[in-house]
């Protein structure tokens, strides 16, 4: 698909100290003056949360003046339960963000070094920096984790590697085969694996590590991250969840704050992975989105990464001006600059209406 290959990396780091979130919609609309806003940036459930997440929370929120069950127990009990690992594998957090920086207080020191891509997620270098380490950034190839590259940027300086699979912004995958040989690798490495999967539950490809069984390399040291943000329709609630050896999340669950999971997120989040209903229309949604806003950009001439996940990085060229022109129609799309990626464009999936919308706004403005 396209040339986006070739083009290796003219992507510079991504610049500045501060996570910069996706526009909200009512400050669009504020300034707009209009309530026809979309929201395709910030890779949110287009059905919005769970229903029965929604039941859950209204049924408890009466007792908020409690306080939450710090361990996240039913929780954690049922995850435990969904992903066939003993509950002190598992260790839920105020989204998967919080997990991150629990990992880097947990395990680098000044000077210590995280091995990540160039182009990825943000929090992982910004948090890296924040814990006063060194974040070692290595290039995409193709549009896809060089994983022989991070492998050999590995030191003895080196505490954490991070890796998002699918990536954000890219939604490229590393498959089975290639992941294993990674994990084996780094084996013998004094090093923590972050795998962060916040969009695995998305990816449809027989040859994409499902299940952490799977991967179990013995003696290596992997995390793996998860969210109820995306899938699950609960970004506002903030809870995700780490697994990994018991030593690993022992240590990172010494360093959260007590109550860092609040009672409306646990009970909301418990519902909602019992929601199939909602987790099955989701993903069958975003299979056929993805297609449509793939081909609906390729058929404009634009540049289209790949994509496994719930959204799609697209080539414009002037992308900021892009993006401008799209916010004057209503449209919020999210610019993969601070990913290092500055003339390309990130589109969540959305409903159909939204999908054919965002793409006659792109045709009109391109
Ligand atoms: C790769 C990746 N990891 C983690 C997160 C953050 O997830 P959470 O909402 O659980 O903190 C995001 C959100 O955009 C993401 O893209």
């Amino acid at each position: 698909v396209g040339k986006h290959g070739r083009e290796r990396d003219r992507c510079g780091p991504p610049r500045g100290g501060i996570y910069a979130p996706g526009k909200r919609i009512e400050e669009l609309e504020g300034e707009l003056g209009s309530r026809c806003v979309i929201k395709l940036a910030s890779n949110e459930n287009p059905f919005g949360p769970s229903p029965k997440a929604v039941a859950a929370v209204s049924a408890v929120i009466a007792g908020m003046h409690r306080y939450p069950d710090s361990a996240a127990s039913s929780l954690t009990q049922a995850l435990a339960k969904q992903h066939r690992v003993e509950p002190e594998r598992i260790l839920v957090a105020n989204g998967s963000i919080e997990l991150i920086e629990l990992a880097l207080r947990a395990f680098v020191r000044p000077g210590d070094e995280a091995v990540m891509a160039r182009q990825t997620f943000p929090m992982y270098r910004l948090m890296t920096e924040a814990a006063g380490g060194r974040a070692v950034t290595v290039d995409l190839r193709e549009s896809m984790h060089d994983l022989p590259a991070m492998a050999a940027a590995v030191t003895a300086k080196t505490r954490v590697v991070f890796v998002a699979n699918p990536n954000n912004p890219t939604g490229t995958v590393i498959l089975r085969a290639e992941w294993t040989a990674f994990v084996s690798a780094l084996r013998d490495r004094r090093v923590l694996l972050i795998a962060d999967g916040a969009y695995a539950e998305f990816v449809d490809h027989p040859e994409f590590p499902r299940s952490m069984a799977e991967c179990d390399v013995p003696s290596a040291r992997v995390v793996n991250l998860r969210t109820f943000s995306k899938l699950y329709g609960l970004a506002g609630l903030r809870v995700g969840y780490a697994i990994g050896p018991p030593q690993v999340i022992e240590a990172m669950g010494r360093l959260r704050q007590p109550f860092s999971v609040s009672l409306l997120a646990q009970v909301g989040a418990l519902a909602a992975l019992d929601d199939h209903d909602h987790v099955q229309r989701t993903l069958d949604n975003n299979r056929t989105g993805l297609r449509a806003i793939s081909a609906g950009a390729l058929a404009l001439g634009m540049t289209v990464v790949p994509s496994c996940a719930s959204f799609v990085m697209v080539r414009v060229g002037e992308a900021r001006a892009v993006y401008e022109q799209l916010l004057k129609r209503g449209v919020i799309v999210r610019q993969s600059e601070p990913y290092g990626f500055p003339e390309y464009l990130r589109l969540s999936i959305g409903l159909p209406g939204e999908n054919d919308r965002l793409l006659s706004a792109l045709g009109a403005v391109l």
